[in-house]
């Protein structure tokens, strides 16, 4: 059992929690993940390390509740317990040997890009970063990321904070404005992460996405996370889950990720039914 040390409210439906796992943290790198179980006979989910300390023995996680799961998440309170936290899985992100690294987040994938960006400030890299968000109400971690990289610039879509429109829009300003980046890292929604990657590659800037399809073993046993690489399978809980952005086939990812809409929206209906709700 895992206790949770920590709860914060981060935007709506986003939640910090800080979880004691001292073995998890003594081994986690930037961009490995853990595979968590809320309860006993509940689904096992995969969510990104946002943070570790292996002194102290605790690890961060950072979520947006969107379905059953997220959601029994959310509802623990500091002092509750986690039944199960596996980790870290993944290959750590490969961060060394750059000068000048761009990094762009987009809502909860923010949080991933975090220890990323600590850890590569703290060598001495360069880092510029993009945050891109629906309102300023759901940008989180402005301020540990201002203090671990150069220059940081928000977007939002509706305006409300930093800059009106997407972080492609932002991207495409740095970029004509002769700024240069020998990588760009782009982590969001899978839509972002696609357009980033179209515009990169007419720029010519190699650039590291973070997949996120979904997962069940997490071990790469079951082929559930896979993903086309090259025109290759790979197996996001095995050999990433960071890829070359330029040779991920987006659209196929986009179709799996779509797979089991259906089911989870039966989960959803079956769960409030039990609960005495109406559909
Ligand atoms: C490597 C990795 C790292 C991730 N890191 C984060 C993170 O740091 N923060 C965060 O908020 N989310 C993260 N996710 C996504 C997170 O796992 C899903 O939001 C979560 O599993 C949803 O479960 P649910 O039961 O609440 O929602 P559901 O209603 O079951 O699903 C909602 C949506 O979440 C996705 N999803 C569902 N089950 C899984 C699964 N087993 N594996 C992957 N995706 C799934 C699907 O796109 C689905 O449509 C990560 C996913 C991966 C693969
Ligand atoms: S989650 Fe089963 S192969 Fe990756």
């Amino acid at each position: 059992m895992y206790k949770i040390l920590e709860k914060k409210v981060l935007a709506p439906a986003m939640k910090l929690m800080r979880i004691h796992a001292p073995l998890v943290a003594r081994k986690a790198m930037p961009g490995q993940f853990i595979i968590l179980r809320v309860m006993e006979g509940g689904e096992r989910i995969p969510l990104t390390i946002a943070d570790y300390n292996p002194s102290e023995g605790w690890v961060t996680i950072i979520f947006q509740e969107v379905g059953e799961t997220t959601r029994d998440l959310g509802r623990l309170e500091e002092g509750d317990y986690i039944k199960d936290f596996v980790g870290p899985l993944g290959r750590a992100s490969e961060l060394d040997g750059f000068d000048s690294v761009l990094c762009i987040g987009g809502g909860v994938g923010t949080a991933p890009l975090y220890p990323q960006i600590k850890y590569m400030h703290e060598k001495g890299t360069k880092v510029d970063v993009i945050i891109g968000a629906r309102s300023k109400d759901y940008v989180i971690l402005e301020e540990p990321i201002r203090s671990n990289c150069s220059n940081l610039y928000i977007a939002t879509d509706d305006g409300s904070y930093g800059q009106k429109g997407f972080v492609t829009d932002l991207l495409k300003q740095l970029i004509e404005s002769g700024k240069k980046y020998d990588h760009i890292i782009a982590i969001g929604p899978m839509i972002m992460m696609k357009m980033v990657c179209k515009l990169t590659k007419e720029y010519g800037i190699p650039t590291t996405v973070s997949m996120n399809p979904i997962m069940v073993d997490g071990t790469g046993m079951c082929g559930g996370c896979r993903v086309s690489v090259d025109g290759k399978i790979k197996y996001a809980c095995v050999d990433g889950p960071d890829f070359d952005g330029h040779l991920v086939d987006f659209d196929e990812a986009m179709r799996r990720s779509q797979m089991y809409k259906q089911e989870e929206q039966q989960k959803h209906d079956c769960n409030l039914l039990r609960m005495g709700g109406e559909l």
